[in-house]
């Protein structure tokens, strides 16, 4: 016998499907229709797999000839919803419509602020001073030749001066990493007449060994002046404002007798030891005092050298950089300022 009621369930099912099917349509078209960002494009992609799924889960129920009609039904859905999404996916490429209202002036609170390298911090501090008193900041190049490095500077090939500053050759034999800042003193009077006041920060190379003073660059900063009447006095004025203004009125200058080829005569600088205020400690070895740098008289053969007149007269000197630091923060270890160790940065202030 015939089994009617299995008939007339089969066909409430295909009729519920279709009811369904004809339903999610309608919800997703005007889903579809408001998509304006990607945002809402994806939730609505999303939404259309999971209601194919449930379709296709729900097609269990029916029997063959069922499934051949509903599956026809949601294949067109399918069909339909995709080719509608699509001709949305332009407006995807818009940003969406939450980023828009990130505020990027908002105060994070999580930003780690730096610190300036506590190198840099000195320099700065020492090149401040310089340009107060009126002195122009100029730079030069660290590749360089020989015969700015040495020889415009009264240092010919077999001058025993040259020891003292052995550098790194390039495989050109003229072109050298220069062994101080002093090469800009021959560029900058070859290219300027005076009268002029010139600083040169930057760093210099030499073949020494690495100890706890000494690494194969460091930095310098190099002083100029040529101009009418200028003296020793005018050195030694400069001189101790310069401490003085850089690192506090307590400091004193000392200058001693003492030799570069390039200047005549020539001085060593010293400045009371920044540790001990000059009373005598481990740091300056008791003498209260601390090597800073060399200056001098401009020598008239270096003059001559860059085609002024007999008469020129001028004063010159160098610093080294690095050993203030290295006070200032008790860096045992002159390489400890390349390291980049940030726990010991934070130690010394920074972040
Ligand atoms: N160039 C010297 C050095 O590297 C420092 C120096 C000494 C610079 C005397 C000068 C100077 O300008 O006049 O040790």
């Amino acid at each position: 016998m015939y089994n009617y009621s299995n008939e007339i369930n089969k066909n409430r099912e295909e009729k519920s499907m279709k009811e369904k099917i004809k339903l999610q349509s309608e919800a997703l078209n005007s889903k579809i229709d408001s998509i304006t960002d990607t945002n809402s494009y994806n939730e609505t992609n999303s939404l259309l797999k999971k209601i194919l799924k449930e379709f296709y889960a729900d097609m269990k129920n029916l029997d063959n000839d069922e499934k051949k009609n509903v599956g026809k039904l949601i294949n067109d859905f399918k069909n339909e919803m995709e080719s509608l999404l699509e001709s949305k996916k332009d407006n995807t490429n818009k940003p969406n419509a939450d980023t828009k209202k990130v505020d990027l002036s908002i105060y994070n609170d999580n930003i780690k602020f730096g610190m300036k390298h506590p190198l840099i911090a000195v320099y700065e501090k020492m090149e401040e001073t310089l340009v107060r008193m009126g002195f122009e900041i100029v730079q030069g190049p660290e590749i360089d030749l020989d015969r700015n490095n040495f020889e415009m500077l009264n240092m010919e090939n077999d001058h025993p001066a040259r020891d003292m500053q052995d550098t790194f050759y390039i495989e050109h034999p003229d072109v050298i990493l220069r062994s101080h800042t002093s090469t800009v003193q021959i560029r900058y009077m070859e290219t300027h007449k005076p009268p002029f006041k010139i600083l040169s920060p930057g760093v210099v190379y030499r073949v020494d060994e690495i100890d706890a003073q000494h690494t194969p660059c460091f930095y310098q900063v190099e002083g100029l002046v040529v101009g009418e009447d200028i003296t020793f006095s005018d050195l030694k004025g400069t001189l101790i404002a310069f401490v003085k203004g850089t690192f506090g009125d307590e400091y004193e200058v000392r200058i001693t007798p003492s030799f570069y080829p390039y200047t005549e005569p020539s001085a060593g600088i010293d400045m009371s030891c920044v540790i001990c205020k000059g009373k005598g400690c481990k740091t300056c070895r008791n003498t209260g005092w601390l090597r800073i740098g060399g200056a001098g008289m401009v020598h008239p053969k270096v003059f001559k050298n860059v085609g002024y007149p007999k008469e020129t007269v001028g004063f010159a000197f160098g610093f080294g950089v690095n050993k203030f630091p290295m006070l200032y923060y008790g860096i045992p270890e002159m390489r400890t300022l390349y390291e980049n160790d940030i726990e010991l940065w934070k130690q010394i202030g920074g972040e």
